[in-house]
């Protein structure tokens, strides 16, 4: 009815304006007041996560995407190996897996078949598993070691979007604990991260302010077959999600690519007017990268290509190659994704609305795939 949604016509729409409260909520106790984490909830012994020599996570669909941005952040935060796989694909492959690793479950509804069947095995192998979940006591916290929740509240809509930023605060989380637990890598850096993450809730919501010329845009490309979406490092999993959003709601043909693969096939793609959605990363930090993609969105652009860049606030160097611009908050590097996903949420959904599809129940998919 109208008043479950909120008053939006959809519950997509409720949900996407919902993110800076899921954030916020999945924060909440779990920063103490000098920056450090407390995460007790999480019942793997720290003694335990000290031995830990190789994180794997699994999961599907939107919630890989997150376990993709996972891996960078665990990685980079804490130095332990991390891989991050397709649940569908992990147990067939006779994966390496003992005691010291750590798996890590994300999941929305915490009852996907494959998701499950892959921490199953991986505890057969003597693997600790954690599990990233929405949903309490859903069966696959139940089947873990340890669970931290996310806070997203009910996700009803098929299209998943509070679920996933609350799955990638989570998971940077779970990613700062282990550093925190193994000492590893602690300084200002993981410090200044934290107190980001405190104030992230409210860059979201300046994002979810500014959407109407993204909409606008979308009603304008209605009639579109094809969108792209290229990003790096944590923009790639964003460029995946912004093109899986768009097949599941607008039902377009939507690719996502790793902008540094244009050069090795999708760039022959490139045609005149073709919508291209740019992630373009900070032009502080990793600057390297960001004027790469200023150099892909200048080639693709050369080429023809209708170019729709997403930057961050005061990235001037992205201006004159924009057909159109979405500006975004500056976040540190890793936790762009919470920003950066948004606009892809509202351009997916209202293309949906423009070519008349069920925003809430997309054609052919299941909110939770409960067969493998
Ligand atoms: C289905 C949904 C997706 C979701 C995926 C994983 O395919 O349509 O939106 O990302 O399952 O679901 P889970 O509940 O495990 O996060």
């Amino acid at each position: 009815s109208a008043a479950e949604k909120g008053g939006y016509d959809y519950f997509m729409l409720k949900e996407i304006a919902e993110q800076p409260k899921a954030v916020a909520d999945t924060l909440l106790g779990r920063i103490d007041a000098s920056g450090l984490l407390t995460l007790d909830e999480v019942r793997i012994p720290a003694a335990v996560l000290r031995e830990v020599d190789k994180v794997v996570i699994v999961a599907c669909g939107t919630a890989y995407h997150a376990g993709m941005i996972a891996k960078l952040a665990i990685e980079h935060w804490t130095r332990i190996p991390c891989e991050t796989e397709l649940a569908s694909e992990f147990r067939y492959r006779d994966p390496i897996l003992d005691q010291r690793t750590l798996v890590i479950a994300i999941s929305q509804s915490g009852e996907t078949m494959d998701t499950l069947m892959a921490l199953r095995h991986a505890r057969e192998q003597g693997a600790k598993v954690l599990a990233v979940c929405n949903t309490n006591g859903s069966t696959i916290p139940r089947e873990s070691d340890a669970v931290l929740y996310t806070h997203a509240g009910p996700e009803v809509a098929v299209a998943s979007t509070k679920a996933f930023l609350t799955q990638l605060v989570a998971c940077y989380l779970v990613a700062l604990y282990l550093g925190q637990v193994r000492g590893t890598k602690w300084g200002d850096e993981i410090e200044a991260v934290i107190r980001e993450l405190s104030d992230i809730a409210g860059a979201v919501d300046t994002v979810l302010e500014t959407m109407e010329p993204v909409r606008r845009l979308a009603r304008s490309l209605a009639d579109k077959d094809t969108v792209l979406f290229l990003g790096r490092h944590v923009g790639y999993p964003v460029a995946l999600e912004g093109a899986l959003k768009l097949k599941e709601l607008a039902y377009m043909h939507a690719e996502g690519f790793a902008a540094g693969e244009l050069k090795h096939g999708p760039i022959a793609l490139i045609e005149e007017d073709l919508p291209v959605v740019v992630v373009v990363p900070s032009p502080r930090g990793r600057s390297v990268l960001h004027d790469k993609i200023v150099s892909n969105i200048q080639e693709i652009r050369a080429r023809g290509a209708r170019t729709i860049v997403i930057a961050e606030e005061g990235d001037e160097a992205v201006v004159p190659y924009a057909d159109h611009l979405i500006r975004i908050p500056a976040t540190p590097t890793l936790l762009q994704p919470l920003v950066a996903t948004v606009p892809l949420q509202v351009f997916a959904c209202e293309l949906a609305t423009a070519r008349g599809n069920e925003v809430d129940q997309p054609r052919n998919l299941a909110k939770s795939v409960t067969v493998e």
